[in-house]
């Protein structure tokens, strides 16, 4: 048995799984973000470990003799967190997590310095670790005197775990402290923000074990302690093996809070000047790119909570199918942008409203406004010379027909959806745990889903969606003008 757990913003899924990766059992548990400024978002690291035994006390009164077969155990964490640990292991402040601009300054500042870009293969993003850390050097010097280790969320969970400091490629590739292409930390990278390696975790690879459970914990969870944990990863990374998206030409697009449109590479060929982000696989040898939107369905439940009406309800409403681009037009820089702005100030807007606009109007505007801004992510990712032909789509978003018609037609490729349990970033992590443990290939383990639909393109309305695609990437200048 295998547990895989996905240690999401809002809340922490384990699954457990059996040895050919199919899910026997499923628990969840929630926490809290604090938002204390503008632009601030933190979490309490002690609340993610609640969570975690909170969900495996669930899944060992449910599965007792499943859970007490455990063999490995995989971490998907939410990424770019800084987790500051003193000489002792104890946690020196809430964790600041990817979502967090408050460094903006700070990661402009290391985004221009010598060598950056290149050796990191990204932009220093504001919501990327290394920032955060040069923000706390400033405002929160006794802090930052303080820290003996940064650890990413994930990397926290397997020290929880193990008692060991280790971290994996994906996840440690988003901190601007990694040689992206060489797999390892960069000293360039770290003295650039302040920082030495002796701070960093061990760097494995996500189906490697890097260590295994601690004795009493093992003893308290009631399982061996030669249980192995791996390095995990970054949820997207591991979202891609839990849906076989490892080889160049693979890709899925995310409909969740934030939107990804995701291709796996083969070899490292990044091109910051892009947006797109070039991060490090979950599995040896094999990168992916990735455009990010920070508000996909987030938009969505931005507009239902001011109109007190379900998202489901509204995106029902529109009907299953797409009959061309509206008037209204919605940016969706609700909170700023990554991909391809990179813009942390940017805020988003409603162009073109009608009198006559309804809830109608204004939720077909929201995901179309989505879409178009996927769209941009998939020029960006062309212009890196990546080829997407087909994607599959995941995320909560993609239980909308009309959602997904709309994307397949702007983007202009077909949209495999998954069959019915979308484990996504748990299932991966499950995955990368069958592969640490056992020694199974992942590209035997982590296979894609059987799919369920396809949906293509609206070839009588390519060239409509295309014109409004043109409309609406003007208005980016034009509302960052008089912002
Ligand atoms: C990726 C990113 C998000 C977070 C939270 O760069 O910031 O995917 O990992 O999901």
């Amino acid at each position: 048995m295998f547990l895989g757990l996905d240690l999401g913003t809002s809340g922490l899924r384990a699954v457990l799984a059996n040895d050919g990766g199919t899910i026997i059992a499923s628990s969840e548990g929630t926490y809290p973000v604090a938002h204390a400024h503008p632009g601030w978002s933190e979490q309490d690291p002690a609340d993610w470990i609640a969570a975690l035994n909170g969900c495996v006390a669930e899944l060992r009164s449910s599965h007792p003799a499943e859970f007490a077969a455990l063999k490995g155990i995989g971490v998907s964490g939410h990424m770019h967190g800084a987790t500051c640990l003193d000489d002792s292991g104890d946690v020196i402040r809430p964790c600041i997590l990817w979502n967090d601009t408050r460094s903006h300054a700070e990661a402009a500042a290391l985004d221009a310095a010598p060598r950056v870009r290149d050796l990191s293969g990204n932009i220093v993003f504001p919501g990327f670790t290394a920032p955060k850390l040069v923000w706390m050097q400033k405002n929160e010097p006794e802090n930052f005197a303080r820290v003996a280790k940064v650890l990413l969320p994930a990397a926290y969970l397997n020290f929880y775990m193990t008692g060991r400091y280790f971290a994996d490629m994906s996840d440690s590739a988003g901190t601007s402290w990694l040689d992206v292409g060489a797999r390892d930390w960069s000293d360039v990278l770290l003295s650039a923000s302040g920082m030495r390696r002796d701070q960093m975790p061990e760097l494995v690879e996500g189906s490697e074990a890097g260590g295994t459970l601690r004795p009493e914990l093992a003893a308290d969870w009631g399982v061996s302690s030669d249980v192995a944990v791996v390095g995990g990863g970054g949820d997207n990374a591991v979202a891609a093996c839990g849906v076989g998206t490892l080889r160049e030409g693979d890709g899925f697009v995310s409909l969740g809070t934030s939107g990804v449109l995701l291709a796996a590479k083969d070899s490292f060929a990044p091109m910051p000047s892009s947006a797109v982000h070039t991060f490090c696989h979950a599995i040896p040898g094999t990168w992916y790119q990735m455009g990010v939107i920070l508000a996909a369905t987030d938009s969505l439940n931005w507009l239902s909570r001011n109109l007190g009406k379900g998202a489901a309800d509204l995106s029902r409403d529109l009907g299953e199918t797409i009959s061309g681009p509206g008037d209204l037009r919605f940016l969706p820089y609700l909170s700023g942008e990554r991909t391809p702005h990179n813009d942390s100030a940017i805020r988003g807007a409603f162009i073109g409203l009608d009198i006559g606009a309804g809830h109608a109007e204004l939720t077909q505007a929201v995901m179309e406004g989505v879409s178009f801004a996927l769209r941009d992510n998939l020029a960006a990712l062309e212009s890196t010379g990546t080829k997407l032909d087909r994607v599959l789509a995941i995320g909560g978003g993609s239980q909308s027909p009309y959602w997904v018609e709309l994307l397949a037609t702007l983007l202009n490729i077909q949209i495999d959806l998954p069959e019915a349990g979308d484990f996504g970033a748990a299932l991966g992590a499950a995955r990368l745990a069958i592969c640490g443990a056992t020694g199974a290939k992942p590209t035997d383990i982590m296979t894609a889903p059987a799919v369920a639909k396809t949906i293509s393109p609206r070839a009588d309305l390519v060239a409509a969606y295309q014109d409004a695609w043109q409309k609406y990437r003007a208005s980016y200048s034009a509302i960052k003008a008089i912002q």
